[in-house]
C-alpha cells in the first residue's frame, strides 16, 4: 500500500468547541457522549415543534452559500421559502447569492446569526464542509428551528445519534439532503423487492467513480501527502475567508488551497471520503428498502489512505445478519474506479460510472446513483414487466425534496430523510464503511450499544474532539 507523509503532530485540541453561542456551552463541554445520554434521559418524545401557518412563507437562513448552498438557496426559494438571512464564512465565494438575495441579512459567524435572527427566522438550511454539519445543526434544532442538512448528515456516527436524539426531544422538522429519497425510482427499488420481484436479496453492489478513476479523472484527490503550503507558490488566504470559522470544530491548521474550497471530502478532519460523499445517495435505496440498519460486520481493503486521508480506491464489504424475514445480506461497496464484475445479464452493456446491482434468487436489478432510473437484468426480463407492483409508498411532489420539507414544515406529510427516523440511521450505516477503512481491520458493530465490540480503538473516530474556535 502506498503510504503518504504524516499530517502536522499536536493538531487535535482534546478541548470542547465554542467559545460563544449561549445554550450549546454547556453540551459541547461534555462532548458528543454527554449530550447523547443527556438527551435520551431527558425523554426522546415531542411533537412536531413551531408548525408555520400555511397563511405565511417559511422564513429561511441559509449556512454555507457557496457551492451546494447556491443550489439548495434557489431551490427552497423556489419551492416557497422566504430567504431572511445568510451566512457564509467566505463572502468571495457567497457573493453570487448574496447578489441574488439582497435583502438578506449577511453574516460569517453561524452562533451570531442564529442569535441575532432568533424570532425572524423558522428553519435553517446548512450546507458547509461535513465537520461543520453537526454543530450548525445542533445550535439551530436547540433553537426550536427546522433544519434541512447535506448529506452525510454528519462527521461522525456519535454526531449522527446525537442529532436524532435532539430531533426527537426538539420534534423540529428534519430533512437530510439525499435529493434521491424523494425519487420514483427510490420508491420503485422498495416496492420491488418488497413484492418479490427479484425474490431474497442476499447480495448487493454499489460502485462511484469518486473521488476519481486514475488515469481518466480526479473528482477530488484522495491518497495524498499531506499539502504543503509551501509547495504551490504559497497562495495567500482569500481576504474575504474567515479562516478561523471555516475551521470551525476542526483542529487548527493554517490556509490551503488544497483543502477549501471542495477539495475538503478527501482529509479526514473534515470530509468523509468517497464512501461518505455518496453512499448516503447510491446506498439509500437498498437501506431502505431491505432494512440494513443494525449489527453488522464490516471489512476493508484499500489503497492509498492514511490518517489524515481517504484512499486512491477502497473496497468495503458489509455482512449484514438476517433481520426478521429478510435473508442475509453481502453488501459490497467500491470507489475509486473499482468495480463489481458486471454480471453477464447486462449483456454488451457496460456498468456506468456510478450505480447499484441487487441480486436476488428471481433476478437482477439495477438503480443509478440517485435511483432516477431502475431497471430489471436482461433488458428482456424488464420489457416482459408489464404487471407491475402496486405503488405502496406515498410520492413527493415533483419528487423535490426542499417542496416536501418545507410542505412538512407547514404541517404536511413527514419528510422522507428525517433525521429521527431515517437520515441518522443511513449516516451511521454508511459511515461504518469509513470506520472498518481507517481502524484497518474488519469491525464488528454493536448497534444497541454503537460500538465495535472487537475494535474499543475505533471510540476516537464514533466520537471525535471538538476544538474551541
Ligand atoms: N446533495 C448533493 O447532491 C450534494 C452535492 C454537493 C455537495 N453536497 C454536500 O454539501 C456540503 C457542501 O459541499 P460543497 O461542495 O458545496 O463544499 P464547498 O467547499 O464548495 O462549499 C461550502 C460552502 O460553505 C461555506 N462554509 C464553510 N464553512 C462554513 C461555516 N462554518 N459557516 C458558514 N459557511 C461555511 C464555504 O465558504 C462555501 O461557500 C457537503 O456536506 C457536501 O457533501 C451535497
Amino acid at each position: 500500500m502506498k503510504r503518504a507523509t504524516p499530517a502536522p503532530s499536536g493538531t487535535l485540541s482534546r478541548r470542547s468547541f465554542i467559545k460563544t453561542g449561549a445554550a450549546a456551552t454547556t453540551v459541547f463541554a461534555f462532548g458528543a457522549p454527554f449530550i447523547s445520554r443527556a438527551w435520551a434521559a431527558a425523554g426522546a418524545k415531542s411533537p412536531c415543534a413551531n408548525l408555520v401557518p400555511a397563511t405565511r412563507k417559511v422564513r429561511l437562513a441559509g449556512i454555507g452559500i457557496g457551492g451546494r448552498g447556491y443550489t439548495n438557496l434557489t431551490g427552497l426559494a423556489e419551492a416557497g421559502a422566504e430567504i431572511v438571512a445568510l451566512c457564509d464564512v467566505h463572502f468571495e465565494r457567497a457573493a453570487r447569492s448574496f447578489h441574488e438575495y439582497p435583502g438578506a441579512a449577511r453574516y460569517r459567524d453561524f452562533r451570531q446569526m442564529l442569535d441575532e435572527m432568533a424570532g425572524r427566522i423558522d428553519a435553517v438550511f446548512v450546507s458547509t464542509p461535513d465537520h461543520t454539519h453537526f454543530p450548525a445543526t445542533l445550535m439551530a434544532m436547540e433553537r426550536g428551528l427546522h433544519i434541512y442538512v447535506e448529506k452525510p448528515l454528519t462527521h461522525t456516527i456519535g454526531e449522527a445519534r446525537v442529532l436524532k436524539a435532539a430531533a426527537k426531544k426538539t420534534g423540529v422538522v428534519t430533512q437530510m439532503g439525499n435529493q434521491g429519497h424523494a425519487n420514483e425510482g427510490t420508491r420503485l427499488v422498495k416496492e420491488w423487492i418488497e413484492a418479490g420481484v427479484i425474490g431474497a436479496v442476499r447480495e448487493i453492489h454499489s460502485w462511484t467513480n469518486r473521488p476519481g478513476v486514475p488515469g481518466e479523472r480526479t473528482v477530488w484527490p484522495q491518497g495524498i501527502p499531506w499539502p504543503d503550503p509551501k509547495a504551490r507558490g504559497a497562495k495567500p488566504r482569500p481576504s474575504t475567508l474567515d479562516w478561523n470559522l471555516w475551521l470551525n470544530v476542526a483542529p487548527a491548521r493554517e490556509y490551503m488551497p488544497d483543502i477549501a474550497p471542495f477539495k475538503w471530502r478527501g482529509f479526514w478532519d473534515y470530509g468523509c471520503g468517497a464512501l461518505g460523499d455518496m453512499g448516503c445517495h447510491i446506498m439509500d435505496a437498498s437501506y431502505w428498502a431491505l432494512d440494513l440498519g443494525g449489527n453488522c460486520k464490516v471489512s476493508a481493503d484499500q489503497e492509498g489512505g492514511s490518517a489524515f486521508c481517504g484512499p486512491i480506491a477502497s473496497t468495503i464489504t458489509y455482512e449484514i445478519p438476517a433481520r426478521g424475514p429478510l435473508a442475509p445480506i453481502k453488501y459490497v461497496w467500491y470507489d475509486g474506479g473499482r468495480k463489481p464484475a458486471a454480471p453477464k445479464e447486462l449483456g454488451a452493456g457496460k456498468l456506468p460510472q456510478n450505480g447499484t446491482l441487487y441480486f436476488g434468487d428471481k433476478g437482477i436489478m439495477f438503480s443509478d446513483s440517485y435511483s432516477s432510473s431502475v431497471k430489471l437484468l436482461p433488458e428482456s426480463r424488464m420489457k416482459e414487466f408489464t404487471n407491475r407492483p402496486a405503488r405502496t409508498i406515498p410520492r413527493v411532489p415533483k419528487s423535490n425534496q426542499h417542496l416536501e420539507w418545507l410542505a412538512a414544515i407547514q404541517g404536511g406529510p413527514k419528510s422522507g430523510s428525517d433525521i429521527a427516523d431515517y437520515s441518522a440511521g443511513l449516516t451511521e450505516f454508511v459511515s461504518l464503511g469509513n470506520l472498518a477503512l481507517r481502524i484497518g481491520k474488519p469491525i464488528e458493530w454493536d448497534a444497541a450499544r454503537g460500538i465495535c465490540t472487537n475494535a474499543p480503538e475505533a471510540r476516537i473516530l464514533i466520537n471525535k474532539n471538538y476544538r474551541v474556535y
